[in-house]
């Protein structure tokens, strides 16, 4: 199938996920599983979530389908992780190896991207995707990641956890 063609297919199996799914919690659950299983160049798929009322902030690891990663918490001043949540941006790199930001989580890891997830304007985490190939997030990929964590940003405002 054209590269084009089964990203429109995950996309759309991603509203149904979140559709379906009884909780954010679940949905964060097949969310990963899904991306993890049905692209290719996904091969960590995982959440951090904003510790509630940690002083320093704390990203904490959720949902996650991949080699287990020695990154279980991870300050707002470290890391590509950091650096997503601490700004709200979306961060892609293309190289990690080029990045002096990156916590290795696997030697075998290339290139990531990690997405915000909001909440009334607020951050409260993000979709954290690793590849084993260089510069794996194009835009089209950048679309698609951005989509999931709006919608489990939806999903965190509309249900109970
Ligand atoms: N590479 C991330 C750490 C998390 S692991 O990739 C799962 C970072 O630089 O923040």
């Amino acid at each position: 199938m054209q590269v084009a063609g089964k990203m429109e297919e995950v996309r759309n199996e991603v509203v149904e996920l979140a559709r379906s799914a009884p909780t954010a919690n679940d949905l964060m659950q097949k969310m990963v599983r899904l991306l993890h299983d049905r692209v290719l160049k996904y091969n960590w798929v995982g959440f951090y979530l904003l510790e509630p009322g940690a002083n320093p902030p704390m990203l904490v690891l959720g949902a996650f389908e991949g080699a287990m990663t020695p990154h279980t918490r991870i300050p707002l001043n470290q890391g590509i992780c950091g650096a997503a949540a601490s700004s709200g941006q979306t961060v892609v790199v293309d190289d990690v190896s080029k990045d002096p930001r990156y916590l290795a989580c696997s030697l075998e890891t290339r290139s990531e991207i990690v997405v915000p997830v909001f909440v009334h304007g607020q951050v409260v985490g993000e979709l954290d995707i690793d590849s084993h190939f260089p510069a794996a997030f194009t835009l089209e990929h950048q679309e698609l990641v951005q989509h999931c964590a709006r919608v489990v940003g939806k999903k965190l405002e509309t249900s109970a956890s």
